[in-house]
């Protein structure tokens, strides 16, 4: 694998950013045309880059430097299927999840559409039956709440889904999202709920992490203590989506219940697969049709425009173009949309995991930086905590602005409001303002965002903006020469989790360093003291 670093494209990057001025101010003022050259429309959004640091000449450097790269190919790739997940030698083909019934999709030389459009119905199936109240729980009601149990991909993607579409809720049903191991998080979900109107619908590709597994034995027994420990009431209310069919049954879940996916889908990619059935059955199967087919047009978009009009392949080549030649460390989403609040958390997940890397896929250590930090929270809300920073700290982070010109709720005053503020911020960010008399009221300005504004917030749209990222992502770790698919770095913390549970649980520290050993003294300390109590 070629080394990014000696691609002529990255030298020349090099030197252009050195004897470049580049002021957003000046660049604007220089070329009245500058908003409609940096800017790419497809049907239901556009994305504007123009309030980014970039040039006609350094975009030119960048779009080498994708093809030198090999970009297209490791795209080809891809999206035939091969197994460019090396270190657990898999295909990352999450496309195929949302691709229509006719297309062939291919992995290990199976067409795997099939087996896909199968769960679809069987999950369009479920979800009829449990919205139109025709399926009853064990005491014979109809199902008023749902509670999903998973974590990380399992979760995050579903509650963004589900939350940024809520216009489209059934009335009767309303959807929980448990994923922390904290006997809180599935505790004040369960003290407001009815056994007999509650399906569980336990979220594992694994089903074996530890988190979901607790939580789904700890939501069996409330169950089952409702109904005096009759078994039969599980396959009333209980479902799981997962990869392992084999622990699901052992769980006790009926088979009609699971609903399988396949191990070429990551999990940070599975909201298309049935981890999606908790949106499904919110929103109904329609709408969820509609959300792949939005992300199946990102896919295609992505497969087939020039990598110039190509918006996750210049999303990214600008998010390389930060991290590695202007040395910018993070990169902040703010979505303009109190629906769009898990948008920050899910990304996280989605970019941290798949690239905070630090081995090549040769192996061999990263010759630059990966992946950066990112963090959000939804506008206006953030404009009153880290925008300060933003706009003043000592440090440059671009910004990434989500909105859409229409929404569920909103009037068309509090709509302007919202997008007046959207914009203003851009603007501030950018032009910035000089004050030589009071220095701290000084803005710097120069600091660069892209602005993404959707048609819509829909099914369709929330599909095309979650799988643009998904592309980008994939197009920075083919740059980076890693390995966006796996995600050997929470391994150890897992491990070392069991032996300290254990531990805790028999009184006994193993060996540790002394800071570890301290606290772990102190907890099993203040255990045996609420113990005496009688407060554990
Ligand atoms: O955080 C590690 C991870 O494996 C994620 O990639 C995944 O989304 C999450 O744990 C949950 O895993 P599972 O769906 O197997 O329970």
């Amino acid at each position: 694998m070629t080394d990014i670093t000696r691609l002529p494209s990255w030298h020349a990057l090099d030197a252009y950013r050195d004897k470049t001025d580049f002021c957003l101010n000046g660049l604007f003022a220089h070329d009245p045309d500058r908003f409609r050259k940096f800017s790419i429309t497809l049907p239901g959004l556009l994305a504007d880059f123009s309030k980014n640091i970039i040039t006609e000449e350094s975009r030119d450097l960048l779009l080498s430097l994708a093809e030198e790269a090999g970009l297209e190919q490791a795209r080809d790739d891809f999206f035939g299927g091969e197994k460019i997940n090396l270190s657990e030698n898999r295909s990352a083909l999450h496309m195929a999840l949302r691709a229509p019934p006719q297309a062939a999709m291919i992995v290990d030389g199976r067409d795997v559409s099939f087996a896909v459009q199968k769960t679809l119905i069987n999950m369009r199936f479920f979800a009829n039956a449990v919205r139109s109240g025709e399926w009853r729980g064990y005491g014979g009601r109809q199902i008023t709440d749902i509670v999903n149990i998973g974590i990380g991909g399992s979760s995050l993607g579903p509650q963004l889904a589900t939350e940024a579409l809520s216009g489209s809720h059934h009335p009767r049903l309303a959807c929980h999202y448990v994923a922390n191991v904290d006997a809180a998080d599935l505790g004040r979900v369960l003290k407001k709920l009815s056994p007999e109107t509650t399906l569980f619908i336990i979220s594992s590709k694994t089903f074996t992490t530890a988190e979901t597994m607790q939580n789904a034995r700890i939501a069996r027994t409330w169950l089952l203590s409702h109904y005096r420990n009759d078994k039969k009431a599980v396959a009333a209310h209980f479902a799981a989506a997962s990869t392992n069919a084999e622990a699901v049954r052992d769980f006790g879940i009926a088979p009609e219940n699971i609903f399988p996916f396949q191990d070429w889908v990551g999990g940070r990619y599975s909201l298309w697969s049935s981890i999606g059935l908790s949106t499904m059955l919110m929103i109904g199967p329609d709408n969820f049709f509609k959300f792949l087919s939005g992300a199946h047009a990102m896919d295609e978009h992505f497969r087939s425009a020039p990598f110039r009009d190509n918006l996750p392949v210049m999303m990214a080549l600008m998010g390389v173009w930060y991290r590695n030649f202007m040395n910018y460390p993070a990169y902040a989403v703010i979505p303009y949309h109190a629906v769009l609040r898990r948008l920050p958390a899910y990304l996280q997940q989605l970019d941290m995991e798949s690239n905070g890397k630090s081995v090549t896929r040769d192996g061999v250590a990263v010759s630059v930086k990966t992946g950066p930090l990112v963090f959000g929270e939804p506008g206006t809300d953030a404009q009153h905590s880290f925008f300060q920073w933003l706009h003043q700290g000592s440090d440059i982070v671009p910004v990434d602005f989500i909105a859409a010109l229409k929404t569920t709720y909103d009037t068309p005053a509090q709509r302007n409001m919202l997008l007046a503020n959207l914009l203003a911020q851009s603007e501030a960010l950018m032009t910035g303002r000089k004050n030589a008399a009071e220095p701290h009221r000084d803005f710097a300005g120069n600091r660069p965002s892209t602005t993404i504004i959707l048609d819509e917030i829909s099914p369709r749209s929330i599909g095309m903006l979650l799988a643009l990222y998904e592309h980008k992502i994939f197009v920075q770790g083919v740059l980076w020469g890693i390995n966006s698919f796996d995600q050997w770095g929470v391994e150890l913390g897992k491990t070392l989790a069991v032996a300290l549970g254990d531990e805790i649980e028999n009184e006994a520290p193993g060996k540790h360093d002394s800071s570890t050993l301290g606290l772990l003294n102190h907890i099993i300390g203040a255990s045996v003291c609420q113990l005496q109590r009688g407060r554990l």
